[in-house]
């Protein structure tokens, strides 16, 4: 829709087969998949399509940007990391946490998303504050989501549906459980939790529970909730869209 991928050699495209194998892999034995699309999420997720800055173009892994309050607990996901990156120095970063990200979705049962490389690592971090702020309502998701990164309304609520892995932990963000009883596999049980209400030992953050009052975002919720199969189409455009964020537009 609208881009236009480089052409990356023919050595790329093998390393970027042989990396999803060993991030596969990784991300089994050390069941990070959360962590990782947290990493990948936030790595894009600072998209600013008005200047054109932001995005996911590598520079989550600089300190600075590794030091923003709301990617506290991500130096992790990067430690965990880098192993696997060392065996294949020809990727970008920014490919690479990209892949991961899909990766993660992929190994815990999600939906599979495709992949284009040739995203080019940039060395200016994003400002601090473009992620969404758990504490705030549907104005708030819109105008990250949308005035910021470009992005619709549907993308807001399939993409919060990616809250169906991991959890909080207290000492990185303030919040302390997971949404679901099955945080580390890929489905619809977010969107279930979520209408059925709070419940003992999970957790909805302020930003996940407004999605239930607004007319546009709770049909979908409602859809999401019924039908698996329309969450993972949709979610899997989402996710495409957003590890996309400023790269091969057209002009
Ligand atoms: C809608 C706005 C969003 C807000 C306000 C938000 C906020 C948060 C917060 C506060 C945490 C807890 C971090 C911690 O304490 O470890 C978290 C975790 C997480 N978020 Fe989001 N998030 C949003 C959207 C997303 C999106 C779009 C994705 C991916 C598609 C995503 C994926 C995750 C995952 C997988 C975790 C769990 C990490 C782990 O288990 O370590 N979030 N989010």
């Amino acid at each position: 829709m609208g881009k236009c991928y480089p052409t990356v050699t023919e050595e790329y495209e093998k390393a970027v087969e042989k990396c999803k194998k060993k991030l596969r892999g990784l991300i089994a034995e050390k069941k990070c998949a959360p962590l990782i699309l947290r990493l990948a999420w936030h790595a894009a997720g600072t998209y600013d399509y008005k200047t054109k800055t932001g995005g996911p173009f590598g520079t989550i892994r600089s300190p600075e940007e590794l030091s923003h309050a709301a990617n506290n607990g991500l130096d992790i996901a990067v430690r965990l990391l880098e192993p696997i990156k060392q065996q294949f120095p020809i990727l970008s970063y920014a490919d690479f946490d990209q892949l991961a990200g899909i990766v993660a979705v992929e190994v815990t049962g999600g939906p599979e998303i495709p992949f284009h490389p040739g995203r080019e690592d940039k060395t200016k971090p994003p400002p601090e504050g473009r992620l969404p702020n758990a504490t705030k309502g549907t104005d708030h998701l819109r105008q990250v989501f949308g005035h910021q990164m470009g992005l619709s309304d549907q993308d807001i609520v399939t993409l919060s549906g990616g809250h169906t892995l991991g959890r909080c932990h207290k000492e990185r963000s303030g919040f302390e459980g997971p949404w679901t009883f099955n945080p580390l596999i890929f489905d619809n049980s977010y969107f279930k939790e979520l209408l059925a209400g709070e419940k003992e030992g999970l957790l909805q953050l302020p930003t996940d529970k407004v999605l239930l009052e607004d007319p546009v975002f709770r049909p979908l919720v409602e859809k999401y909730a019924a039908d698996e199969e329309a969450f993972f189409r949709d979610y899997a455009e989402s996710h495409l869209k957003l590890s996309e964020l400023g790269f091969a537009e057209a002009e």
